[in-house]
């Protein structure tokens, strides 16, 4: 069955008359038992901290999504990878982290896991099988993003379970940029796969939400538990607004994909710009691995202007009239940020000039080229 199809069938109530279409949003802290013997038997959610029907629907709903064996929600993309972190590491080991991953995901190693005793070692993004020089007796988890959110560069997820897998190393993927419709990282092997559901799944720019997704149940239950001691929790609502998000995700996606590969194309053409950052343009450093591993794109990529002043970048943000300036993407509207201020990199990636990401919304493909148009004559 196509994903399409699936996503408008899963995690609904079974069709009898006067049916819901959606499972209900059931608001509890507290769940209510007849029998004491419930209480400690194990057999029951015992509380509303540990989920309700509609966050069941949705974990069905991610497994389905990227083949997993369980999912655990989480209140935002970035705890999604914190959770994912902790579920897998101990005081006196050593991670890998992809150079190109999301900004606070740093953050969270260089300020938390340091205290802790875990050591994180920035790895360039194209390392590929190389990684396997830089595991060490007490490495535990590789970090992945790929394709990077800011640079998107594609990296060899294949090539990096083969080394973690000799070492039982945990492989996690934020799969954010793909919303897991044209990349598949647990069937390339990776043991778990993020999601900032915040993105696509809300689709509309106003919930936060995260999903950890598992490869094989052993791991889904690590996960889980850590999830409960951390007092992890989303709201149905929330849940719900993300399960809503799935029934139309493939048909935005698709759109999106398609505006941001025309816009891109239509860069590459312009003389301002220096280079266009699309993992799907035969350009790009690594679209040879993009071609191998992933079946299509998504709404996110890059430019790079030629030299110029930041000033210049500023005026030229300022004076696009469609894309607002701000921080996300996957939503229905289309944003823009410069990414130099942001960009914190052991391995220099060398743009070459001011690096500007795109985030394609819904709009119409030729409005967003007139607003670019008018903005580039600027510089
Ligand atoms: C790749 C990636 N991962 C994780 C996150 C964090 O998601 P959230 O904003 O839901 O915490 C983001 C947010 O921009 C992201 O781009």
């Amino acid at each position: 069955m196509k994903k399409s199809t699936k996503f408008a069938h899963i995690g609904r109530p079974p069709i009898k008359a006067g049916a819901g279409v959606n499972p209900s949003v059931m608001r509890a802290s507290t769940l209510l038992f007849d029998k004491a013997d419930d209480l400690y038997n194990g057999k029951h959610r015992i509380y509303g901290r540990h989920g309700s029907p509609v966050h069941d629907a949705l974990s069905q709903a991610f497994c389905a999504l990227e083949n997993g064996a369980g999912c655990t929600l989480t209140p935002s993309g970035l705890s999604a990878n914190t959770l994912s972190v902790l579920a897998n590491v101990m005081t006196g080991d050593h991670i890998l982290v992809s150079d190109s991953s999301y900004g606070p995901v740093r953050h969270f190693c260089d300020t938390v896991l340091v205290k802790f005793g875990v050591e994180t070692e920035y790895y360039p993004p194209d390392i590929g099988e190389g990684i396997g020089r830089l595991i060490r007796n007490n490495t535990s988890c590789i970090l992945l993003e790929s394709p990077g959110s800011l640079s998107l560069e594609i990296q060899d997820l294949p090539a990096i379970v083969k080394a973690a897998a000799a070492h039982d190393i945990t492989t996690i993927v934020d799969n954010t940029w793909s919303a897991g419709l044209v990349y598949a990282p647990l069937d390339l092997g990776a043991d778990i796969s993020v999601h900032a559901a915040t993105k696509y799944f809300g689709g509309h720019s106003d919930v936060l939400f995260g999903a950890v997704i598992s490869r094989t149940k052993k791991q889904a239950r690590k996960v889980e538990k850590v999830a409960i001691a951390l007092g992890n929790s989303t709201s149905p609502d929330d849940a719900y607004q993300i399960l809503r998000g799935f029934r139309t995700l493939v048909t935005r996606c698709d759109q999106q994909e398609q505006t941001a590969l025309s816009l891109a194309k239509w860069f590459a053409k312009h003389d301002k710009i220096k280079r266009v950052i699309h993992p799907a343009l035969s350009s790009h450093p690594n679209h040879d691995l993009w071609q191998r591993d992933f079946t299509g794109s998504a709404c996110l990529f890059s430019i790079v202007l030629k030299p110029c002043s930041e000033q210049d970048v500023l005026k030229l943000l300022d004076n696009l009239k469609l894309f607002a300036k701000g921080f996300s993407f996957g939503g229905f509207e289309s944003l823009v940020i410069h990414c130099d201020p942001q960009l914190t990199r052991n391995h220099d990636p060398k743009f070459g000039g001011p690096l500007i990401r795109i985030a394609c919304g819904l709009e119409d493909i030729e409005d967003m080229k007139n607003d670019w148009a008018q903005a580039l004559k600027t510089l």
